[in-house]
C-alpha cells in the first residue's frame, strides 16, 4: 500500500498482493463444493508442511493453537513440564496455572540463551511429566530453541512433547514425525505469510490417541480436537464456521510455498537472516539472542545506550517501517525487527535503511548506507516469489 511503512514486525508480516486478493473473492459458503476442496487442500498442505498425522485448521490465533494442544492432552492433577526462552514460552505456564494443572518451568540463567538440553534430561529423570512444551522460535527473545537435541531427550521420556511453532513454522523445518513431536501449535501471520486468523495444529498419532482416552472428561468445546477431527477428514462436514475467505487465503499462501520449494525456503529464511545480522553488526548493534541460538525469523537488538524506545521506533516508522518494541521484562530494552514469510529483499533494505536514520535521528550517529551497504549484496537473489 503506497504511503504505509513496511509492517517489519515479527508478525503479522508483509501479505503479498495474490493471498490478499484471494481474500477479496466473493464469500463460499461452507460446504459449497469448489470450498471443501480448497479447504481440503490447506488442511493437507499444513499437515504435510509439518509431517503431522493429522492436522485442525481453524478460526483463532496462535494461543487458541496453544490452549488446545494443553486442554486435549493434559487432566486434572497432571504435571506440566514448560521449557521457557522467553514471554510466549511463560504463556503456558499461565495458562496451566489457569487450567490447575502442576507447572514446573525450566529457563536459561539470562534471556537470550537456551536451555542446556543435559537440564532438560535431568529434569525428565524425575519422570512424571504428563506433557514438555518447547517454543521453537520465543519472538520475546529471539531464541531459537534447540529442537534437535530436546527431541533426543524426549525420546527417552513418555512425556507428551508440544511444540510452539509460531515464529519458525514455514520458515524453519519442524519435521515433527522425526522429532516425536506430538503437538504442533502455530499460526498464520509470520512465516506462512497470511493476515491473523487461524490456529493451526499438526498432531502426532500418539496425541489422536490421547484424545480418544480422554473420553468425555475435557473441559473444552470450540478448543476440543474430537469436535473438529471430522470435519478435518471431510471438510464438508460442519462443526463451526470456518473463516471461508481466510481459507482461501491460506491454501493460496501454501501454493506460493509449494512453489517457492521448502529446501529453497529454509535457505532463504537463512540467507535473509544472515544479511540482517551483517546489517546489525555495521551498525554497531547486538542481538539478544546468544551466538547459536539465534532465530533466522527474526531479529531482537538491544538499544545502544541513550536510544529511547519509543522516539527511535516513531523515527523508523516515518521512514518507512514499523518495528515492534520489547515485551515483558525486556521492555524498553530491545526492538525487535520480523524477517520471515515473504518479505523481500526490497522491503528488507528498506526496513535497514529506516532503522540506519532512526539510529542518527536518535542519538547513534552511523554512517548513512553502511548497513544497508552490508546487507545488500548478502540479499542477491533473496526474495520470495511475490505471486500475480
Ligand atoms: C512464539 C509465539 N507463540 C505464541 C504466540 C501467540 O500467537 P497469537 O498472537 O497469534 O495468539 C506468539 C505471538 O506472537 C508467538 O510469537
Amino acid at each position: 500500500m503506497p504511503g504505509r511503512p513496511i509492517v517489519a514486525i515479527p508478525g503479522p508480516t508483509p501479505v503479498r498482493e495474490e493471498i490478499l486478493a484471494a481474500l477479496a473473492e466473493p464469500t463460499f459458503g461452507h460446504g459449497q463444493k469448489e470450498f471443501v476442496e480448497v479447504y481440503r487442500r490447506a488442511i493437507a498442505a499444513f499437515r504435510d508442511l509439518v509431517h503431522a498425522h493429522e492436522a485442525v485448521v481453524i478460526g483463532g490465533a496462535g494461543t487458541l493453537a496453544m490452549e488446545m494442544a494443553l486442554v486435549n492432552c493434559l487432566q486434572p492433577e497432571d504435571d506440566l513440564l514448560v521449557v521457557t526462552h522467553g514471554v510466549f514460552g511463560d504463556r503456558f505456564a499461565q495458562m496451566a496455572r489457569r487450567f490447575r494443572w502442576n507447572v514446573r518451568t525450566l529457563a536459561p540463567a539470562q534471556p537470550g540463551q537456551a536451555v542446556d538440553p543435559a537440564e532438560l534430561a535431568q529434569t525428565l529423570r524425575g519422570g512424571g511429566f504428563r506433557a514438555v512444551t518447547v517454543t521453537h522460535v520465543d519472538t520475546s527473545t529471539g531464541v531459537r530453541a534447540p529442537v534437535d537435541a530436546y527431541a533426543d531427550v524426549l525420546r527417552a521420556s513418555d512425556a507428551y512433547f508440544i511444540l510452539d511453532g509460531v515464529c519458525a513454522t514455514a520458515g524453519l523445518p519442524e519435521p515433527m514425525d522425526e522429532w516425536g513431536v506430538d503437538y504442533l501449535v502455530t499460526t498464520s501471520q509470520k512465516a506462512i505469510g497470511v493476515p491473523p486468523g487461524f490456529a493451526l495444529l499438526g498432531l502426532s498419532e500418539r496425541a489422536l490417541d490421547r484424545r480418544a482416552e480422554m473420553g468425555e472428561s475435557i473441559g473444552a468445546y470450540y478448543a476440543d480436537i474430537a469436535n473438529w477431527l471430522p470435519v478435518m477428514r471431510d471438510p464438508s462436514g460442519y462443526f463451526a464456521t470456518p473463516p471461508t475467505n481466510m481459507v482461501v487465503a491460506l491454501e493460496r499462501a501454501f501454493r506460493l510455498i509449494a512453489e517457492e520449494g521448502l529446501p529453497a525456503r529454509f535457505a532463504r529464511h537463512e540467507q535473509q537472516a544472515h544479511a540482517m545480522r551483517a546489517a546489525w553488526a555495521a551498525l554497531g548493534l547486538e542481538l539478544l539472542a546468544a551466538p547459536g541460538v539465534e532465530a533466522p525469523t527474526l531479529s531482537v537488538l538491544r538499544y545502544p545506550q541513550g536510544v529511547d524506545d519509543a522516539a527511535f521506533r516513531a523515527a523508523a516508522e516515518r521512514e518507512g517501517a514499523f518495528l515492534a518494541g520489547g515485551v515483558g521484562a525486556l521492555k524498553g530494552q530491545v526492538f525487535r525487527v520480523g524477517h520471515m514469510g515473504n518479505a523481500t529483499r526490497g522491503e528488507l533494505l528498506t526496513v535497514v535503511s529506516a532503522i540506519e536514520s532512526a539510529l542518527n535521528a536518535c542519538g547513534h550517529p552511523v554512517e548513512a548506507g553502511c548497513g544497508v551497504g552490508a546487507a545488500a549484496a548478502l540479499l542477491e537473489g533473496a526474495t520470495a516469489p511475490i505471486g500475480r
